[in-house]
């Protein structure tokens, strides 16, 4: 007999039902029911809806009973882009910045990317394994019940290889869902750093990485980032076509701090998403709007980089592009385990509303990642993957910004987080 859960006593239930993804007016149906119950049977969601019409249900007399005491309940949250996996965080350079050092300008120096990659080069598994998880579980106490998370930090064999295996790992050791995806196309490693290198390192991820990844069955999805001082937008089509070729599908960072051409590449692969698209102009975003690409945005980066320009994220919804929303967790532009943080900025800084902000990291961030049919929505048939928030409206998510409201994190049915009270 599966486990009989019936969640009663909901205030408000944001089911994200419908068609997925959600484009244009339809990011904003989210599908709120008042007074709500949710009946989950061996992990999946069996009845949401009306209390009184799931608590009618054949199966709720069985149940175990728990009453939500008038909370709202909405999707597990789906943080669709991270770097979950690093040694140690880069406060230094947050202080060079705020003295006026660029992003770019620590690069070059030797610092950024390079200096986390130094930083796994020389960490254990333990200790690498034990601040992924401390990670994993503070975005679960954010409602996270899905994460992708890149590698990115080796930039070798080894180091990469490593890092996707620690994540296989995470993911069968803890609850929060783990989708990894190889980005050994970071930035080039120090050793490539000579002439005709970058070419030599792109030739080594598409003869060695990808297939050694691929064959062992450590990721999902292969990753590039297109920007000035990592890789171009040929070098990038090259590792995307032999990622396909080996099942592994495409995503890209792109258009973050200068316009690449990133964007434009995406439509041409068929990317699963492009990320960042802080630089995107119109014809990238109507080329985008046409197709089946999601623009994942990450407001996290242009605050923690100080930055007045964000991803124009109004114009995209407007023009019809399936926008998602991530938090960017990684050390040096967005430090940040929280999508409800990322959900303010989306309100403030991109004037989404708080149902669209929702969405974008809910149903719209599963379909980026593959799983619209599974996760993302409370539906009859999903798994039950479910944020309980203790406020009165889903809109005080993204309002009280800063101070966390998740009271409780369903996994599959299983109580992943919870407040004392
Ligand atoms: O998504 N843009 C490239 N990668 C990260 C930054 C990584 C880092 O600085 O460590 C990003 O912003
Ligand atoms: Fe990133």
């Amino acid at each position: 007999m599966p486990e009989l859960l019936l969640l009663t006593n909901c205030k408000q239930l944001v089911t994200m039902a419908g068609r997925a993804p959600k484009r244009g007016r339809a990011l904003a149906e989210i599908g709120a029911i008042r007074d709500a119950a949710v009946l989950i049977a061996g992990g999946r969601i069996v009845a949401a809806g009306p209390r009184a019409r799931v608590e009618r249900h054949r199966a709720a007399r069985r149940a175990r009973k728990m009453d939500l005491g008038g909370r709202v309940v909405t999707p597990g949250l789906v943080d669709a882009h991270t770097h979950l996996v690093f040694a140690v965080s880069r406060a230094a350079e947050y202080e060079q910045r705020i003295a006026g050092a660029t992003y770019e300008q620590i690069a070059k120096a030797g610092g950024g990317i390079l200096s986390s990659v130094r930083a796994l080069r020389g960490a254990t598994d333990a200790a690498l394994l034990s601040s992924a998880r401390a990670r994993l579980a503070r975005m679960a106490a954010h409602g996270t019940t899905t994460v992708e998370a890149k590698s990115g930090y080796g930039l070798d064999f080894d180091n990469e290889l490593r890092t996707l295996k620690l994540m296989k790992r995470l993911g069968r050791e803890q609850a929060v869902e783990i989708v990894p995806t190889l980005l050994a196309a970071h930035v080039v490693p120090p050793e490539y750093r000579v002439p005709g290198g970058a070419d030599e390192y792109v030739d080594r991820i598409v003869r060695l990485i990808l297939p050694a990844a691929a064959l062992e069955g450590l990721a999902e999805y292969c990753d590039v980032f297109v920007e000035r001082g990592a890789f171009t937008v040929a070098q990038a089509r090259r590792i995307l076509a032999a990622a396909r070729a080996l099942g592994l599908k495409p995503r890209l960072h792109a258009e973050q701090l200068s316009r690449m051409g990133g964007a434009r590449l995406a439509v041409e692969v068929e990317a699963a998403s492009v990320d960042h698209l802080d630089h995107a102009n119109d014809a990238d975003m109507r080329a985008l709007a046409r197709s089946e690409v999601a623009c994942v945005m990450l407001p996290g980066c242009s605050f923690h980089l100080g930055l007045a320009h964000y991803a124009p994220a109004r114009k995209f919804i407007e023009a019809g592009a399936i926008v998602a929303l991530a938090t960017d967790c990684n050390p040096g532009t967005s430090p940040t385990l929280s999508l409800p943080m990322a959900m303010s900025l989306a309100c403030t800084q991109m004037r989404m509303t708080p149902g669209e902000a929702l969405a974008a990291c809910t149903i719209n961030a599963a379909y980026s990642l593959g799983r619209q049919g599974r996760i993302g929505s409370i539906e009859a048939g999903r798994d039950a993957d479910l944020a309980v928030w203790d406020v009165e409206d889903y809109r005080e998510i993204p309002y009280y910004f800063g101070v966390n409201h998740c009271a409780m994190t369903i996994k599959r049915g299983k109580v992943i987080h919870k407040t004392a009270a």
